[in-house]
């Protein structure tokens, strides 16, 4: 069960904390976390499925937006830190998308490799999901994933999502070859939430 952050930890110099479960905590990101990060995007495994690695100065970009979004919109792609120690093992979470005229929230996962098949991505993506409902009032939330990226199709599956027929993604960060789609469909919500 994850357990929802206050928001503000800022006094105590920390970044501020989404959500955590188990074994992991959810929270913003910082500029501090840049070279971690970048050490995650650069493994060529790591990449493969989302676009090839990326350099140290394209993850400070990515990470700026991060935060902007944060103050924007509210939300953004998270940093996951171990509890045990807090080291950065991925990132997790939200992105908005313009899919073919409709506003979608795509949730997307990466984690270094040596975390991997540990149930990390599946832990920290089923809190994001769970705060994606209840603190944004999301209905909808999809995962694009390349046909080939096996492992994270079973992340998705686990999450509860359903192989759908999603149109590619325009207008978008997403830097993947493939239309492949996942949608979630929360038990308490479905139907197009296409609004516009
Ligand atoms: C996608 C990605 C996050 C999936 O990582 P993962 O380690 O396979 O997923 P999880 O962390 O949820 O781990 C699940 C695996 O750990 C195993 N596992 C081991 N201990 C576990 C535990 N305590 N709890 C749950 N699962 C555990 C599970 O059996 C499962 O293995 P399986 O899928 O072979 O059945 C990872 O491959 C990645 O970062 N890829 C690069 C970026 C990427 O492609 N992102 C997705 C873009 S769409």
């Amino acid at each position: 069960m994850a357990r929802m952050g206050q928001g503000t930890t800022l006094s105590t110099g920390l970044p501020m904390m989404v959500c955590e479960t188990a074994r992991l905590v959810l929270r913003r990101f910082t500029l501090d976390d840049v070279p971690a990060l970048a050490a995650i995007h650069a493994d060529t495994e790591v990449g493969q499925y989302i676009g090839g690695v990326r350099t140290l100065a394209e993850t400070h970009c990515r990470v700026t937006e991060f935060i902007r979004d944060y103050e924007r919109i509210g939300f953004a792609k998270w940093a996951v830190v171990l509890r045990s120690d807090g080291r950065l093992i991925g990132r997790c979470g939200p992105q908005l998308m313009r899919v073919e005229s409709c506003d979608e929230v795509e949730v997307g996962y990466t984690f270094a490799k040596s975390h991997w098949g540990c149930g990390y991505a599946t832990e920290a993506a089923s809190a994001a999901l769970s705060h994606l409902f209840r603190a944004f009032g999301k209905t909808r939330l999809i995962s694009l994933i390349e046909p080939p990226n096996m492992r994270s199709q079973r992340v998705a599956m686990r999450l509860g999502m359903t192989h759908g027929d999603v149109p590619s993604p325009v207008e978008t960060g997403w830097r993947g070859s493939s239309d492949y789609a996942a949608l979630l469909e929360p038990s308490t919500v479905l139907g197009s939430s296409c609004t516009s």
